[in-house]
This record gives C-alpha cells, sequence and structure tokens, in this order.
C-alpha cells in the first residue's frame, strides 16, 4: 500500500466521495473526533455527515465551506455585510461585457468560482499575455462551471492569517509568508508551496500595526457574517489569503482549513494540545482553551523532487533525513512519500518539510537551511529546495518593495 499507510493503526480504502462510508467507518472505530484536513471532503459536507451520526469534527459544515469552494460567494459576503477587503470584481454567467469588463481594469485576475486544487487563478501579465487569450480563458472556464470572476489585479506582499474558531472565540495565529514559485527569487511555475516563514512578534516586517489590525477584524468580521448568514457557527479554521496593498489590506481569497505550509509555520509553536483545541473547536468550547503559540520565529522549507513541479520518475528512493527527534528548533514533516520496507521513495509532490524555530527568523533559517542543504547532499540530483526562503535578503525586498508602495500612495 502507498504512502505512509501502513504506519496506520487501520487503513480503510474507498472514494473519498462515498460519504455513507465515511460515517460507517467513523461508527466501526467509534471516533471520538474527525479533523477534515482537505477542502474537497470539507466541501462534500463531511462535517454535516459526520455530526449527524454523533461524531464532532473539526472543521467548517458543507454551507459554511462555500468560503472556499465558491469565490464569488465569499466575495458577495463581504459585500452583503460591508466588510471591506474586496478588490473590484464582477461574476460573469455569460460572456456579455467580459472583454470591456477586461478593458476597463486593464490588469486583472480570472477566477474560475470553484474547487481548482491552486491551479485555476490566471493572472494577467504573468499566464495571460493578451485580451483575447484572457476572454478565451475566461470562456473555457464560463463552459465548465458557467460562472467566472474577474477581478482588479492588486499589487503588494501576500500574506496568510489562519483564525481558529468555534464561530464564537477566535485564535488568530502568527501571520505566514509562503513562496509559490517554483524556485529561487520567486521564478518559474506556481507550486504548493515551498516554503514560508513567520516572526518572533507574530506580525510580518512588511506589515504595519494597522495592517494586522485590519486582517484580524476581516477575519472576525466574516466569522461572523458567516454564521448570522447560514445560522450556523464556523468551526475549524477560516484562512485568510491577504494582499497588503500601498493603500491597506485586500482579501485574496477565503480557505476553510489550514494551509499548507502556513499550518507547519504555527502548530509547531502551539503551546495548548493540539487534540484538545480541536476538541474544544468542534463542542463550541473554545473560550475555555488556553491560547497561546510560543514567541518564536519559524522557517518552513520543502524539500522537492528534482523536476518538481514537473514530473518526476516514479520509484526513485533516497536517503532519509537524520533529524534527532529529541532537536526541538527542527523538525521534519514527511509529504508525499511512498514507503515499503525497502525504505522510502519519491513521487512527483513534494517530499516532506523541515520547519527551523529559532528566537529570530535569522535564527530558524539557518537551523531549516542547513536541515534542508544536508539532505540534499545525502540525495545529489534527486531533491532540492529554495535556498532563499526565510532569508535576510529576500525580507528586505519584501520591506523595500512595502515601502515603494506606501511612497507611491503616499
Ligand atoms: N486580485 C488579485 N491580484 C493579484 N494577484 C492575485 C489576485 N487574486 C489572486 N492572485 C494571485 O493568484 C494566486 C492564487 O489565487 P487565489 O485566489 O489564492 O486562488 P487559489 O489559491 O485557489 O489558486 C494568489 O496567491 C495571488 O498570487
Ligand atoms: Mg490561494
Amino acid at each position: 500500500m502507498p504512502g505512509w499507510a501502513h504506519r496506520c493503526e487501520q487503513v480503510f480504502t474507498g472514494s473519498l466521495a462515498d460519504i455513507e462510508l465515511v460515517k460507517r467507518i467513523a461508527m466501526q472505530v467509534q471516533a471520538d473526533l474527525a479533523i477534515i484536513g482537505p477542502e474537497g471532503p470539507l466541501a462534500a459536507g463531511y462535517v454535516d455527515a459526520l455530526g449527524s451520526c454523533g461524531v464532532p469534527a473539526f472543521g467548517p459544515s458543507r454551507k459554511l465551506a462555500q468560503i472556499e469552494s465558491s469565490k464569488s460567494w465569499a466575495r458577495h459576503l463581504l459585500d452583503r455585510h460591508g466588510i471591506p477587503g474586496n478588490p473590484e470584481y464582477r461574476v460573469f454567467e455569460t460572456n456579455h461585457d467580459l472583454q470591456r469588463y477586461m478593458e476597463e481594469l486593464g490588469s486583472f485576475v480570472v477566477k474560475p468560482d470553484g474547487l481548482t486544487g491552486g491551479k485555476g487563478v490566471q493572472v494577467f501579465g504573468e499566464h495571460l499575455h493578451s485580451i483575447d487569450e484572457a476572454v478565451e480563458y475566461a470562456e473555457a472556464v464560463l463552459h465548465k462551471l458557467q460562472k467566472v470572476q474577474v477581478e482588479e489585479r492588486l499589487e503588494g506582499e501576500e500574506f496568510s492569517l489562519q483564525t481558529i474558531t468555534d464561530g464564537e472565540t477566535v485564535i488568530h495565529c502568527p501571520l505566514v509568508q509562503d513562496h509559490k514559485r517554483a524556485f529561487d527569487g520567486d521564478q518559474g511555475p506556481n507550486t504548493g508551496g515551498m516554503g514560508s516563514y513567520s516572526f518572533a512578534d507574530f506580525s510580518l516586517p512588511f506589515l504595519e500595526k494597522a495592517d494586522v489590525n485590519q486582517a484580524q477584524l476581516i477575519n472576525e468580521r466574516v466569522i461572523d457574517a458567516l454564521s448570522r448568514e447560514t445560522a450556523e457557527p464556523y468551526r475549524g479554521v477560516l484562512y485568510g489569503g491577504f494582499m497588503a496593498t500601498g493603500s491597506g489590506v485586500r482579501l485574496i481569497e477565503y480557505n476553510a482549513r489550514f494551509g499548507d505550509p502556513e499550518a507547519l509555520n504555527v502548530l509547531p509553536l502551539l503551546d495548548t494540545d493540539f487534540v484538545e483545541l480541536c476538541l474544544a473547536t468542534s463542542r463550541g468550547e473554545l473560550a475555555r482553551v488556553d491560547r497561546a503559540f510560543a514567541s518564536r520565529a519559524t522557517v518552513c522549507k520543502y524539500v522537492v523532487p528534482a523536476a518538481y513541479p514537473d514530473a518526476s520518475p516514479p520509484g526513485v528512493r533516497i536517503a532519509t533525513p537524520s533529524v534527532d527527534a529529541g532537536l526541538e528548533d527542527l523538525r521534519w514533516f514527511w509529504a508525499a512519500c511512498n514507503e515499503d520496507d525497502e525504505g522510502v521513495s519519491l513521487t512527483s509532490s513534494r517530499s516532506g518539510a523541515f520547519v527551523g524555530i529559532g528566537d529570530s527568523v535569522a535564527e530558524a533559517y539557518v537551523v531549516a537551511e542547513r536541515a534542508a542543504v544536508e539532505l540534499e547532499q545525502r540525495n545529489p540530483g534527486k531533491v532540492r529546495h529554495r535556498a532563499d526562503v526565510g532569508s535576510s535578503d529576500v525580507i528586505a525586498k519584501r520591506i523595500a518593495h512595502m515601502n515603494s508602495l506606501r511612497g507611491a500612495c503616499g
């Protein structure tokens, strides 16, 4: 059996779409708690189904998960409740006016209105090189999903705010900045995320206090609006993807779950027992939980197959990292590999991630970078990582970028 299945106590296989099977399994193992990680099962209603047979689940119900599964629903929700943060946008159900609106915006982004595994959004100037090409792409999306969103292209620095909530109480996680591009210097195609960092003060050095407050307030107001609109409490994580611009914070999108890699930055800092936290969230008792993250910085670095994000030949064996489990400041998280009696082999996806923890990002960087380099050296030509994630150079560039945008607006 592939992946890490044989490390599990019990493994069940079946279709993820088969909710009845999931319910039967939950009953059979007498589950105390289900933690629903990915967006697909949330959008399919796993939380509702498990709840109906008495199993508490960490994650929003199907209705509430629309905040991620429909980007237009999320934008409209903000508008209906007067919550700031939306860029200029329009949702199209036919191609009427599509071209005119694109021309009016000049620089824009085309977004399918559904889950696309992070592969649907196309940015004018990056993926789309002419209005004709953009119209063609938007029409293809319309044909497939009957809805397409076109929005103003924002310029700024992206960051993520994950807020854990039971619908009433909120716990904001430290802010994180992810690096989506495959290669150093933010070059190459987008990936699932090559690495990310967080600061010991839980903010990011290119943000002003007002930006942090605004992002937190937007998440809080959205949680409140969601609960009021659906008459159901939002329980789980609300992940806001934001862009700090020269004129304040804008919302890029919402996810209804922890981010990958962002979860790897924040969860090792959690002072509370994670399972207790999830249980309390699913029961609406988050107020009783001691909420604290250690005031430390993190740098997460994914190690990926050499050809990633392109396909790799299957079955390439790798020497595994030698992380001393007692080493508090370095963590290793396995990802998309297969393990069998002979060891570990690569797939075409990200192999695993190191997380360095330190009193400063500079310290955390050294810990994560050293570990990633060592693993690369033990597997020459097989794996690689981004050396620049969390480096002082990159962070200085982010700060300079924001300063220039603020100067231009000020
Ligand atoms: N309005 C926008 N302006 C500029 N860039 C954007 C905008 N919307 C999305 N992007 C870029 O596209 C990426 C993916 O878009 P997002 O809405 O997060 O969709 P998904 O994560 O589902 O692919 C973002 O991380 C950001 O880099
Ligand atoms: Mg996104």
